[in-house]
C-alpha cells in the first residue's frame, strides 16, 4: 500500500521495537523526534532568500522542541500573550525582538503588555489604533495585510480573502495614513499569512509582491513577513512543497527590495513530521459491512481528522511486516460519530493490544487536544530522552 512506502521513509521506521515499548509503558502518547525537528530546521535555514525565521509555536509548544528552535537561534511567533510569556519564562535572556506577537481580536491589555515587554507587535486590524491610539504613540508596528487570496488544506484554515476574519485590506491601509501620522507610528514591517498546509510554491512570491507594492508607501519599512503555511505531504499521492522553488522565487523578489528583509514564520513544516501518536487497539467490530478498529484515544488527542477531514497515515506497528489486506475505519473511544482517525484504511489483520501509529501528528496535535468525555488525552514524550 502507499503507507508502506511512506513508512520506509519515516524517522520511526527503524525504531519500531522502541516505540512499541514506549506505548506499552506510557499508554496513548505523542512521541517526538528532535532529530527530525533539527533536520527540518536545517532545511529552512539553508534558504538563501529568508533573513529571519520565527517558529509559529501554536503548532507545538513542547519544551524540548522550543529549545531545539532556540538553539538554532530562530525567533518565535506568538498569538496570545500567554505564548509570549511562556517564551520569556523559558528563555529569560532572549532578546524580545526575537518574539513576534500576532494577536487577533485580543483585549487591549495584551497589546499594552506586549509594548511593555518590547516584543514585535502586529496589528491585524485598525480598530486598536482607532480606539486606543494613545497606547501606540510613537511605537514601531507591523501591519497584517489581507493580500486577497486564502490558501490551505481546508476552508477552515484559509486566513485571507473575504471569508476570513484576518488582516487589513490593502485599500484600508492606504486610507489609514493619517492615523499613523497622528500617533507618529513607525510602520516597520508588513505581514501576511494566507493559510496553512500550502503545497504550491508560488504562494509566498505572490503574497510578497502584494506587500512589496504596498511597502512603497511606507519609507520606514524594514521587512516583509510572508507568514507560515508551508505544507507537508499528508496524502499518499501529494507532491511535496518544492522548497528550492520557493527560495528561488523569493531570491528574485529580494533583489528588487533594496535592503528590505524577508521573514517567514512556519509552524507545521518544522514539527508535523517529527511527531507520531501511538495508541493500542482496544476492540474490533464489524457492522453493516464496515470494519471498525478501536484504539484507546481519539479526537480528544487528535482532532484534525474530525475538524478538517485531515488525512494522517496510520500503520499497525506491531504488524508492520504483515500484508495489508483488511479495510478498517480507525475510531477512538469518544462518544461522537465523528471520532474517526482514519476512514477505510488498508491494514494488516489487527488484534487487541496491537500498537497503532498515527503519523504526521507533531503539528496541531497535542496543542489542540482536550479533556472531552473526561478522557485524558495522549501525553507527550521525546524519543531521544527515552531511548539512548
Ligand atoms: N503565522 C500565523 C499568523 C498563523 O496564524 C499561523 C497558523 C502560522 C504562522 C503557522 O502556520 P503553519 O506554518 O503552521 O501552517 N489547526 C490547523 C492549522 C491552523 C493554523 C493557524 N495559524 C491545522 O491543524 O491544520
Amino acid at each position: 500500500s502507499g503507507e508502506e512506502e511512506f513508512a520506509r521513509r519515516s524517522w520511526w521506521f527503524d525504531k519500531v521495537g522502541a516505540l512499541e515499548q514506549i506505548a506499552s509503558e506510557h499508554g496513548p502518547c505523542y512521541v517526538y523526534s528532535m532529530q527530525k525537528v533539527n533536520e527540518q530546521l536545517d532545511r529552512l535555514l539553508s534558504l538563501k532568500s529568508i533573513d529571519r525565521f520565527f517558529y509559529a509555536m501554536k503548532a507545538n509548544s513542547n519544551a524540548a522542541l522550543l529549545s531545539a528552535v532556540e538553539e538554532k537561534q530562530l525567533g518565535f511567533e506568538c498569538v496570545s500573550i500567554e505564548e509570549v510569556r511562556h517564551i520569556l519564562n523559558l528563555f529569560p535572556s532572549i532578546n524580545p525582538q526575537r518574539i513576534l506577537f500576532t494577536p487577533n481580536f485580543a483585549p487591549r491589555e495584551e497589546y499594552e503588555e506586549a509594548l511593555r515587554l518590547g516584543v514585535n507587535l502586529t496589528l491585524d486590524n485598525l480598530y486598536p489604533l482607532q480606539q486606543w491610539g494613545e497606547i501606540f504613540d510613537q511605537q514601531s508596528l507591523i501591519l497584517r495585510i489581507d493580500t486577497g487570496t486564502g490558501r490551505g488544506h481546508h476552508q477552515h484554515v484559509k486566513t485571507a480573502g473575504n471569508e476570513a476574519k484576518f488582516g487589513i485590506p490593502v485599500s484600508d491601509v492606504l486610507g489609514a495614513k493619517d492615523l499613523f501620522e497622528q500617533y507618529q507610528i513607525k510602520v516597520v514591517g508588513l505581514h501576511c499569512h494566507v493559510g496553512s498546509g500550502i503545497l504550491s510554491s508560488e504562494n509566498w512570491l505572490e503574497n510578497g509582491r502584494v506587500l512589496q507594492e504596498l511597502a512603497q508607501h511606507f519609507p520606514t519599512i524594514k521587512f516583509l513577513d510572508l507568514g507560515g503555511g508551508l505544507g507537508i505531504v499528508e496524502k499518499p499521492q501529494q507532491q511535496a512543497l518544492d522548497l528550492a522553488a520557493v527560495d528561488a522565487s523569493l531570491v528574485k523578489l529580494k533583489e528588487r527590495l533594496g535592503g528590505i528583509e524577508l521573514w517567514l514564520e512556519p509552524g507545521r513544516f518544522i514539527s508535523a513530521e517529527s511527531g507520531v501518536l501511538l495508541a493500542r487497539v482496544t476492540q474490533l467490530k464489524g457492522k453493516s459491512g464496515a470494519r471498525y478498529l478501536g484504539v484507546e484515544t481519539g479526537m480528544n488527542s487528535l482532532i484534525r481528522p474530525a475538524l478538517y477531514g485531515a488525512y494522517h497515515p496510520i500503520v499497525n506497528l506491531t504488524r508492520l511486516k504483515s500484508p495489508a489486506v483488511e479495510r478498517y475505519t480507525v475510531v477512538g473511544p469518544i462518544c461522537e460519530t465523528g471520532d474517526k482517525l482514519g476512514l477505510e484504511r488498508l491494514l494488516p489483520v489487527s488484534h487487541e493490544g496491537d500498537v497503532m501509529l498515527i503519523a504526521n501528528a507533531g503539528a496541531y496535535g497535542f496543542v489542540m487536544s482536550s479533556q472531552y468525555n473526561m478522557r485524558s488525552p495522549a501525553k507527550e514524550v521525546v524519543f531521544e530522552n527515552l531511548v539512548k
